[in-house]
């Protein structure tokens, strides 16, 4: 079992809801829904300029994912302004970046617009705006969330093999000749029948550095979520950069 658990519990209702209306629309497309983030609770109406600046700043981000990963985007001055951006997982066509921006896009129209700072993760993408400044920085794990398996290896050497299978991912990942640009995955060998699958990738924009810092963070934050590997399948999302692994192959490579 997969459970999807929200980092405020107030928007949990709001995050049951997304779920279930997600996995309907986006069947068509095949996109994975994984996390939404709505942060700041007081609603923004939509006859408002920071409404007008968010629209425009989704229509600059729609229009550059058929032609780039990642794209940051800010729209408005002063207290309407909006910093967005989408970051789309490396290893996907742009045809699906582009698909799941959309789909990601549609999802905040529907329910996170009366936001003033939203993250929405798909397997495929994410989208975070916000009216604060977005900081290339690697040490930003706020707002984050995360997708784990109750259910745990039983065996006691499973944690140790994330541990070092995962480090060794974030080493390639950021080593600079690296293609594409801060995204490595991997298989190690757990047992004959089982395997370690494992994933990382930050934002390409980022110094190496700061890469490195933020999955680091990621990694050691599975303890405060998600049983510190000895879960079977564990994604760490996070504004910046992103960390998985799991018992199961989930890496489709682009067409
Ligand atoms: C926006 O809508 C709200 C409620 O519908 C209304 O109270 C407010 O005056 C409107 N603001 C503008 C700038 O039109
Ligand atoms: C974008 O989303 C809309 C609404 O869900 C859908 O009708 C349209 O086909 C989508 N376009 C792409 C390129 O996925
Ligand atoms: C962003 O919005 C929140 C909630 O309205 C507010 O507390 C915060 O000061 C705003 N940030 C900026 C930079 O205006
Ligand atoms: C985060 O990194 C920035 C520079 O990259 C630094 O100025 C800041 O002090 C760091 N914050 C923390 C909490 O480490
Ligand atoms: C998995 O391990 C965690 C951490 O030790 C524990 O809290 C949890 O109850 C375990 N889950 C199951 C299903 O045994
Ligand atoms: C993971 O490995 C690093 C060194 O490679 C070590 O410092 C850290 O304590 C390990 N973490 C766990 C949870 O075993
Ligand atoms: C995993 O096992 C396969 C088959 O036994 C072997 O070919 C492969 O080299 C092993 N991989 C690692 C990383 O040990």
């Amino acid at each position: 079992m997969t459970i999807q658990k929200n980092v405020f519990p107030i928007l949990q209702i709001l995050l049951i809801i997304i779920t279930k209306t997600t996995t309907a629309q986006t069947t068509e497309t095949q996109l994975n829904y994984l996390a939404v983030q709505c942060t700041y609770s007081e609603p923004i109406s939509t006859n408002t300029t920071y409404h007008a600046n968010l629209l425009t700043a989704f229509s600059n981000l729609l229009s550059h994912s058929t032609i780039n990963h990642f794209f940051f985007t800010s729209s408005g001055l002063g207290p309407d302004l909006v910093n967005a951006f989408y970051l789309c997982r490396p290893d996907f066509s742009l045809a699906t970046c582009h698909a799941c921006v959309n789909a990601t896009i549609e999802t905040f129209k529907n329910f996170c617009i009366g936001r003033k700072e939203t993250i929405v993760w798909y397997q495929e993408c994410m989208i975070r705006y916000t009216n604060n400044s977005i900081s290339p920085s690697g040490n930003q794990t706020e707002p984050w969330s995360f997708v784990y398996s109750t259910l745990n290896v039983s065996e006691s050497n499973f944690p140790m093999l994330v541990n070092t299978t995962m480090r060794e991912l974030i080493s390639e990942a950021v080593s600079v000749e690296h293609t594409p640009r801060f995204f490595a995955y991997g298989k190690a060998n757990f047992t004959a029948f089982v395997g370690l699958y494992g994933m990382v990738f930050c934002r390409p924009d980022f110094a190496p550095e700061d890469c490195e810092i933020c999955l680091t963070l990621a990694l050691g934050m599975m303890s405060s979520c998600c049983g510190n590997g000895l879960s079977f399948r564990t994604a760490i999302l996070l504004p910046n950069c992103q960390l998985r692994y799991d018992t199961a192959p989930f890496i489709f490579p682009s067409p």
